[in-house]
């Protein structure tokens, strides 16, 4: 009797183990503890025969059957507590996860300032009926040169520095370059039928010049407006438009007598500072900033442009995109605009 009751506590102990070895569920632990430890479990059941048994047989059994319940509950309390844990680590690894956190936004690009300029200004010209246009960036020295009155050693191409290509070939060191070429399109037709011509070329234009207020690549944006009886006032409406609307309604424009082989008379056009609004600071000369250059085409650039400069007159100027970016957003080295600092680009 004794053996055997030994042999069932062992067997019992056995298979204890081995259930609770697979046992993931808390639950289920439970009922397996109450099935073997509860009032009815089977191991109490066993405990409640050993008063029975032969004297003999009663300590050793007895002894037996108290270290196998011993050996149990403390497989349980291990058990227990492993599931708890894992149960908790899951529990905490979801409260890690917010799901009500926004998620984490794809950083955006946005144009570089030169390109938002650009657009800009295009959209402000061609409120004036200006269309945009484009030509070589790598030209002809004639459409540069001497179609603008410039011959070949004349001493104002100096005021061009320009990077050759070839003899005769250049990176354009300015869009006026685009206004014989503009001229000529549709020549076929008569002088008077080609007009009003309003081009606003904007490109991109080279010379070797790098400080605070140059870069060897550069954009210039070149207006041309021929018509018949064209004035002098009207390019500076054009001019007060433009500064109007860029650097805000307070600006104030004024043209300085100047020099251009292809303008006649020339100006320098400037405007007033924005950061003193005309009084005079650090940033400007006396509160005025200097746009470009511009004038009354010259009768024979007209010419050469296969119209007659007896029928047709206009002004023409061409000024810097980084320049009046950088009169607009007080960027005191130009460039910042071409070091593709994030810091940097980012402000706009
Ligand atoms: N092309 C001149 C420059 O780059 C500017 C200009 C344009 C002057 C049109 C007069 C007329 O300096």
């Amino acid at each position: 009797m004794a053996n055997e009751i030994k042999n069932q506590l062992l067997l019992l102990q056995e298979k204890a183990e081995k259930e609770l070895q697979e046992l993931e569920d808390i639950d289920l632990l439970e009922e397996l503890h109450r099935q073997i430890l509860g009032k009815k479990g089977k191991l109490t059941l066993f405990l409640k025969q050993i008063p029975q048994l032969p004297p003999d047989e009663r300590v050793e059994t007895g002894r037996l059957a108290n270290k196998t319940k011993k050996n149990l509950e403390s497989i349980f309390k291990e058990k227990t507590q492993s599931l708890r844990l894992s149960a908790s680590q899951a529990l905490s690894l979801q409260e890690q996860i917010d799901i009500t956190v926004p998620g984490v936004q794809t950083p955006i690009g946005h144009l570089h300032p030169v390109s938002l300029a650009i657009f800009e200004i295009e959209d402000i010209f061609s409120r004036l009926g200006f269309v945009r246009r484009r030509y070589p960036e790598v030209e002809h020295e004639y459409y540069t040169f001497e179609a603008l009155n410039m011959p070949a050693h004349h001493p104002a191409r100096d005021d061009f520095e320009t990077f050759y290509i070839t003899d005769e070939i250049i990176l354009t060191p300015h869009t006026s370059s685009g206004q014989v070429r503009e001229m000529e399109k549709g020549s076929s037709a008569e002088s008077a039928e080609r007009l009003p011509i309003r081009m606003l070329n904007i490109a991109k234009c080279y010379r070797p010049q790098i400080d605070a207020s140059h870069t060897p690549m550069f954009f210039q944006f070149e207006g041309l407006f021929l018509d018949k009886n064209v004035s002098i006032a009207e390019l500076k409406g054009t001019l007060d438009f433009f500064a109007k609307n860029y650097f805000g309604k307070g600006s104030k424009t004024r043209l300085r007598p100047h020099h251009f082989q292809f303008t006649e008379p020339s100006f320098e056009t400037d405007v007033t500072c924005t950061n003193c609004s005309g009084r005079g600071c650090k940033f400007c000369k006396q509160g005025w900033l200097e746009l470009g250059g511009a004038g009354m085409v010259h009768p024979k650039v007209i010419e050469n442009g296969g119209l007659h400069p007896k029928e047709v007159n206009g002004f023409a100027f061409g000024w810097g995109v980084e320049r009046v970016a950088a009169i607009r957003y007080r960027i005191p080295d130009i460039r910042l605009l071409y070091q593709n600092d994030l810091r940097f680009l980012e402000q706009f």
